[in-house]
């Protein structure tokens, strides 16, 4: 007969699965010692056979659990050993995580466009690939118009062109909307120009516009003070000097009291005090007119502005080329800014 006690000992020597897997077959296996005497069963005696039945399946129970619990043990010390060889120590500060996040570039232009949308204007986009009809002619530039040259165009082969600037996508709208017409248009843009600190030949614009009955000038000048401040901080100054762009009428550069050196003369500023940041005016009577708006009606104001100079300008960023770059390094110190 089985010696359960002499087996206990065996599966208690046992220490890892393995062994106690080779045991469990050897004992309760099809082939095991186990079933060998339950195959002996249909040779006993018939009272005999139901007794010795009942206690070997009492044996089976017994030996199940010993095993079972031989598992459990081996398990759980197994964990505690390499619960003891991995310890955690909580109180180390985590591995730093490389969390992405959105390109400076377009965290500031957001932030630009969050503060017009709060005073009702509604983003929209245009193409990249232009006409001249859109990118000139319509913004008051017919071919041979020397205003033209202001920007270094890149032609296409179809006759079409990388746009200069965003103000083609105030034609389109008004093309296709009636006023009021009030629009936020951020983009790509593409010139010509030598690249320096200041110049790329792939930049961003963000064009505004705005057009209703009796918009004037003291509109254009209280919307961009608006702005400045909220960019800029509270006690921001903002001045206009007279400029041209043949698509406004009056037409001004806006600057703001330099945000590096409050006025008092840096580098930034070219000792100035004042920085320019971007080209506005009344839209042309001409321009209306030609997209079948009333000017005697209608009138509007629009800017266009350069976000990357702006961020230039807020942290004291020393060339445009950074913006386009992608080095971590340069793109890593903004972690911290504009979360909003
Ligand atoms: N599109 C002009 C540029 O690229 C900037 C500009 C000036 C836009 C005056 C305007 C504006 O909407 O009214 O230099």
């Amino acid at each position: 007969m089985i010696d359960i006690d002499k087996i206990k000992k065996q599966v208690e020597q046992t220490s890892t699965l393995d062994e106690l897997e080779a045991l469990r077959i050897n004992l309760l296996g099809r082939q095991g010692v186990l079933n060998s005497y339950l195959k002996e069963l249909k040779n006993l005696p018939l009272g005999e056979r139901k007794k010795r039945g009942e206690e070997l399946n009492l044996l089976k129970e017994e030996l199940e659990s010993v095993v079972n619990k031989k598992i459990e043990a081996i398990t759980s010390s197994f964990l505690l050993e390499r619960l003891k060889k991995e310890s955690i120590d909580p109180y180390l500060p985590p591995f730093p995580i490389n969390i992405g996040r959105m390109h400076i570039i377009n965290r500031i232009i957001n932030k630009i466009v969050h503060i017009f949308e709060r005073l009702g204007y509604e983003t929209v986009e245009g193409p990249e690939v232009e006409t001249e009809y859109y990118n000139f002619e319509a913004l008051n530039m017919p071919a041979h118009h020397p205003a033209r040259d202001l920007w270094d165009t890149f032609y296409l082969n179809n006759g079409k062109l990388l746009r200069t600037h965003t103000s083609p996508v105030q034609i389109r709208t008004m093309e296709s909307n009636r006023p009021p017409i009030k629009i936020i248009a951020p983009g790509r843009c593409f010139r010509k120009d030598n690249p320096d600190a200041s110049h790329s030949p792939v930049f961003y614009q963000i064009e505004v516009l705005y057009i209703d009955k009796g918009v004037n000038f003291a509109h254009l000048k209280g919307t961009l003070e608006y702005f400045a401040r909220s960019m800029f901080g509270r006690d921001q100054e903002v001045k206009f000097v007279l400029s041209y762009f043949p698509f406004v009428e009056p037409g001004a550069e806006v600057a703001v009291k330099c945000v590096i050196c409050k006025g008092r003369g840096c580098i930034t500023c070219k000792q100035t005090g004042w920085l320019e940041i971007l080209g506005a005016g009344m839209v042309h009577p001409e321009v209306l007119e030609r997209q079948n708006i009333n000017s005697k009606i209608y009138s509007g104001f629009a800017f266009g502005m350069g976000p990357e100079r702006i961020g230039m300008l807020m942290y004291g960023i020393n060339h445009i080329r950074h913006f386009l770059d992608n080095d971590l390094r340069f793109l890593n110190q903004f972690k911290f800014h504009l979360e909003d």
